[in-house]
């Protein structure tokens, strides 16, 4: 069912778990979430990073929503990384309702003024939005930050940024990378701890690639509600398209892609379970909930009070 990501955020983050917001590029990609969502009954995400957004349009928004509405567990759809107005209008008007305004790569004022105007033109449209202060390094869809150029998250600065923009949820920079760690994380959650001492609103940990089972743990039990996951699962597609290939195991293109799909769906289990969410849909089936899978189907705008639940 279409849920919200506020309702998905806010319901995991009281009951100490998280949910996987996974990068998808194609049907494959969302058949792999979904099902492994609906086998292990647990809320999802499917995310577009604006690289997929551009080489799939709004069939792929479609495809997204309207998978997401016929499913069987609570997901919402998000826009990942937005450094455009234009996409997020886009975004907005193909029936997206949760989206990252990433004004991570402007100069601190820069950040806020094109989030305010963002959280504002988003609010608008019932949609929840998520914004990233410091700067995460690594790379991802072909953009690299190098770690010189990485900064972490200052407590006093994000408290300050909320009040201001009025964003929905924050995603923290605390040594996570994009991409694969080159060497094993050292997350700082001193720094976590002391964000949200001060901060009430949903955090979320990108890079969650390559993170051990203590760091997701120690993340969620100070407030991270939401784990970005792309490397992973793309390997995973990949790796076996290689393998499949080279071995020319597979002559149906539907076969393949089915061991594709498998592939990915096996890596989104074990995130789910890593971030605690297994079990959990039933959780989200508040009364919001079935009234927002019911009214929910995507291209209309809906009631704010629904849509930001
Ligand atoms: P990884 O590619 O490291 O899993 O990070 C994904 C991400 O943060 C998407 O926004």
């Amino acid at each position: 069912m279409l849920s919200s990501t506020q309702e998905l955020l806010e319901t995991a983050q009281r009951h100490k778990y998280a949910i996987g917001a996974f990068n998808i590029y194609n049907l494959e990609g969302v058949q792999a979430v979904i099902r492994a969502a609906e086998a292990a009954d647990s809320p999802a995400m499917l995310q577009l990073h604006p690289s997929a957004l551009h080489y799939g349009g709004l069939p792929l928004v479609a495809l997204c929503l309207e998978a997401a509405a016929q499913s069987r567990v609570p997901f919402s759809v998000h826009l990942d990384h937005s450094t455009s107005a234009p996409d997020i209008q886009a975004a907005l008007e193909a029936g997206i309702r949760s989206i990252m305004a990433d004004g991570s790569p402007l100069a601190y004022d820069q950040n806020l003024a094109f989030t305010q105007r963002m959280t504002t033109l988003a609010h608008q449209w019932g949609a929840v939005v998520e914004a990233e202060i410091g700067r995460i390094s690594g790379t991802e869809d072909g953009l690299t930050v190098a770690e010189k150029e990485a900064k972490m998250t200052d407590p006093d600065q994000a408290v300050a940024f909320v009040e201001a923009t009025g964003v929905d949820a924050l995603a923290v920079t605390i040594g996570n990378v994009h991409g694969e760690y080159q060497s094993p994380p050292r997350l700082d959650f001193d720094r976590l701890a002391r964000i949200r001492e001060r901060l009430a609103i949903p955090l979320v940990l990108h890079g969650a690639s390559g993170l051990p089972e203590q760091d997701i743990s120690t993340a969620i039990q100070l407030g991270v509600c939401k784990f970005n996951v792309n490397t992973e699962v793309r390997q995973a597609y990949l790796g076996f398209l290689r393998a499949s290939l080279c071995g020319q195991a597979y002559q149906d293109l539907l076969e393949a892609m089915g061991g594709a799909v498998a592939a990915m769906e096996q890596v989104i289990q074990e995130k789910l379970t890593l971030f605690g969410s297994v079990g959990k849909a039933y959780l989200h089936h508040s009364p919001y909930a079935d009234m927002l899978a019911g009214a929910g189907r995507y291209g209309k705008v809906l009631p704010t009070e629904l849509t930001r639940l």
